[in-house]
């Protein structure tokens, strides 16, 4: 292991014994919930898949993901960890993470730019052999500043759109130089996590930090992909009169047929009172709009970056700002207008003081197939070359099976004549 500059969690809190407690009650209270992740981790421990690797991680350092980190230790690797979002660390947890003998945490809540990114080097110090992410920012790291550790590694997963996006355009431009596991585009992470997650957690922690009701309000969401889906429904379950904007036709059409109202975000400007990004894009919501918008309006992304709300513009145009409530900035515009910006424009159920991210049973499954990626990489890691790849689905359909058992849901299987059927091409009328 390579020296670092950079200290680790534990050198960095003064009531560290108090901390560890209560990231340790924390994750012991989402182990709970975590079939999934037990499961695996009891094969990990019998089998010590990760013997002698190293493994890097940035993510979300709260006590879902802790478990992972810890299933990935408990299988026999050094883990060596950080965040991904400066808001979304829980430092408590970090340090429990911190105590044990395989893992060592960097990650702190509230880092500025600098210290983000020296946790990060510090992570890469490691040398690891597999890198886990949610955004790419460690193997944009490493691509760009350490590549002379690219052949020690044997590859790596992503967690997120946006991730696998940048890694999709950094493939596309020849530029990734070991395979990574999509792993958000399987079946089991986007079609639980990004709709039933984000709907949940998102509105949850904008309900939280305003202790503003969702009855009778113009929700508007921009953006109508996994993610979009799943807070326009939540929301309209909880009696708001979901707007959408999207710039995808058939994406239009769909949020139009599901019933809700579809119009440019120049018009919804005018009539929103909620406003949730969910694009995975940069300048959604910009000067055009915050000029039009009704005051007391509340803004919030639940988007990977911090950059879907043109928060300079709406500084530029505020007279002044001031905490509303925690969480919540107002920005006073010259007409006397208040716009509300939520967890500084940061991905909301994560970022608000009060967010805790999705629930627990959903990272279970959001996890459970990082695990299991990790454990193919290192298996199979021949079989992939360079580049993005999709998930095995016999990987995905794993997990799913250990779900459903979990939940003593029982499911029907083909017959042998039925998949026969399935597979033939010379069964005509
Ligand atoms: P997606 O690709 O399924 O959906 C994004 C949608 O936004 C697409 O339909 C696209 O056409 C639309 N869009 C793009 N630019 C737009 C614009 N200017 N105006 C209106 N619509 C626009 O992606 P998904 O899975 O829904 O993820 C979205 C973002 O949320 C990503 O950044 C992802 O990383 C992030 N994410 C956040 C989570 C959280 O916990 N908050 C969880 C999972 C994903």
């Amino acid at each position: 292991m390579t020296d670092t500059a950079y200290p680790p969690i534990s050198e960095q809190l003064d009531d560290l014994e108090s901390a560890r407690e209560e990231g340790r009650r924390k994750m012991d209270w989402a182990a709970q919930h975590m079939p999934i992740l037990e499961s695996v981790r009891e094969e990990f421990v019998a089998d010590q898949p990760f013997e002698g690797e190293r493994i890097g991680m940035a993510m979300h350092v709260e006590a879902k993901t802790a478990m992972l980190v810890e299933t990935l230790a408990e299988g026999g690797a050094e883990v060596a960890v950080t965040g991904c979002n400066p808001l979304s660390t829980h430092d408590d947890v970090s340090a429990a993470l911190d105590t044990h003998e395989n893992i060592t945490s960097y990650a702190k809540r509230g880092v500025d730019d600098e210290e983000y990114y020296a946790a990060i080097e510090a992570v890469i110090a490691h040398e690891p052999t597999i890198t886990v992410d949610d955004g790419m920012d460690l193997v944009a790291a490493i691509h760009e500043d350490y590549p002379e550790l690219i052949d020690g590694i044997v590859g790596g997963a992503e967690e997120t759109t946006t991730g696998v996006h940048r890694l999709r355009a950094m493939d596309a431009d020849g530029a990734l130089e070991y395979p990574v596991f999509a792993v958000n585009d399987t079946p089991m992470k986007r079609l639980f996590d990004n709709v039933h997650g984000t709907g949940e957690s998102s509105l949850a922690s904008i309900a939280m930090t305003t202790n503003l009701s969702w009855a009778g309000k113009n929700v508007v969401v921009a953006g109508y992909g996994y993610c979009g889906k799943g807070v326009a429904k939540k929301a309209a379950g909880q009696n708001a009169n979901v707007i959408v904007t999207e710039v995808e036709p058939r994406r239009a059409l769909e949020a139009h047929m599901e019933g809700y109202e579809v119009m440019p975000m120049a018009e919804a400007a005018e009539v929103g009172d909620v406003f949730l990004t969910t694009t995975g894009n940069r300048d959604v919501i910009v000067e055009e709009h915050f000029e039009k918008m009704q005051d007391g309006v509340l803004l919030a992304n639940a988007g990977h970056f911090d950059i879907e709300i043109d928060l300079e513009a709406l500084d530029d145009l505020a007279v002044d700002r001031f905490e509303a409530r925690d969480g919540v900035e107002a920005y006073e515009l010259e007409d006397g207008r208040k716009l509300n910006v939520i967890a500084e424009g940061r991905l909301v159920n994560l970022a608000a003081p009060v967010s805790l991210g999705h629930p627990v049973e959903v990272m279970d499954q959001s996890f459970g197939i990082q695990a299991v990626c990790v454990r193919e990489m290192l298996e199979n890691g021949d079989a992939y070359d360079a580049g993005v790849h999709d998930v095995p689905d016999e990987l995905d359909k794993e997990i799913a099976e250990i779900k459903l058992e979990a939940e003593g849901v029982d499911h029907d299987s083909l017959t042998d004549t039925q998949r026969e059927y399935m597979d033939s091409w010379d069964h005509g009328t």
